[in-house]
């Protein structure tokens, strides 16, 4: 019943101590596993308020964060968990030249029982894994991976579509930098009969490792460079997954300047879509998605944010919970 303390079926050993860096750390038993608690969670967000009685959740973020800094807060608050917030790297000793390691050394030593880490580096949040005992979250590691979104996403799939087998996922965007896109791939890799497909300029197209992660796995995927194709793509999908323009991390500021711009979602484009077609985005847009879209059934990326929330008291829960 709403409102009422449960039991507490909603913790299980299957992820207990675990460290999440990757989306390929999951396989599609576990997978389920979250999605169970999660929906669990979700129909009774305050029924849990013991399961991180005790523990205390260390959530340090070297880069800009809305969604996931605040579903992970208001996660572990939720389940009753303490929070050591550090999310303003110029008022952290990291700015003073302190290593990553020596940071990490001492929110393990206050007592952190799990780090919620992003990070401006690649191999950042293995690296942390690495060091500290406790387990690690990754919630952003550069331009690699974003392994929790990646959960959501799916989650969201499988909510709206009702499965995620057989889903034509199309990914629109800055591909090449996005970290969210990978996590996203690598994951629905678990699934059946999934195709994906990467639409963007030469420029922006998915990274190698991606692909030959795909390939590896027998995932179909097209790769869509060409303005004209991109009406016929669109009309396969199931999903289109958009994303913004990784400003931050180019390196040629000239060469963001010239991309900028270049692809926007609008009604004009989706009138080649199915009538189902779900439309989801990580957020923050810029201006790749028009808000027009916000109005429609296609929009889906604000249920998509939403779902942040569950999916990550599910992750703390099967991770940290308290069993006693
Ligand atoms: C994404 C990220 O940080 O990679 N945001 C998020 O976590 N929802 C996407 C982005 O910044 O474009």
């Amino acid at each position: 019943m709403p409102g009422e303390q449960s039991a507490g079926p909603i913790i299980r050993e299957d992820l207990r101590g675990r460290d999440l860096v990757s989306a390929k750390d999951l396989t599609r038993d576990e997978l389920g596993i979250v999605f169970e608690v999660a929906k669990e969670v979700e129909s009774n967000l305050d029924g849990f308020s013991n399961v991180l009685r005790g523990r205390r959740v260390a959530l340090l973020f070297a880069e800009p964060s809305t969604r996931t800094f605040s579903s992970f807060y208001i996660a572990a608050r939720r389940l009753g968990g303490d929070v050591l917030p550090l999310n303003e790297p110029e008022m952290t000793s990291l700015t003073k030249g302190e290593t990553l390691y020596d940071t990490l050394k001492m929110l393990e030593g206050y007592g952190a029982d799990c780090i919620v880490m992003r990070h401006p580096s690649r191999g950042a949040a293995r690296f942390a894994a690495d060091v500290v005992s406790a387990p690690v979250i990754n919630a952003g590691s550069g331009s690699q991976e974003h392994p929790t979104q990646a959960i959501l996403d799916v989650y969201t799939i499988l909510k709206k579509r009702g499965k995620v087998n057989g889903t034509s996922l199309g990914m629109l965007g800055d591909l090449r930098f996005s970290r969210t896109v990978p996590s996203l791939a690598y994951l629905v890799s678990n699934f059946d009969d999934v195709e994906l497909h990467f639409i963007a300029p030469t420029a922006l197209q998915v990274r190698q490792e991606v692909e030959l992660y795909l390939h590896d796995r027998n995932v179909r995927y097209t790769k869509v460079t060409k303005q004209q194709d991109i009406p016929d793509a669109i009309s396969r999908l199931d999903v289109l997954y958009v994303t913004r323009l990784q400003k931050e991390r180019f390196p040629d500021p000239s060469e963001y300047e010239r991309l900028r711009g270049s692809y926007k979602v609008d009604m004009g484009m989706l009138r080649y879509a199915k009538s189902t077609l779900g439309v989801m985005h990580p957020l923050p847009r810029v201006d790749e998605l028009d808000t027009e879209i916000d109005r429609t059934p296609h929009a889906w990326y604000f249920d998509q944010a939403r779902y942040g929330l569950p999916i990550r008291m599910a992750i703390f829960a099967l991770v940290v919970g308290e069993t006693r």
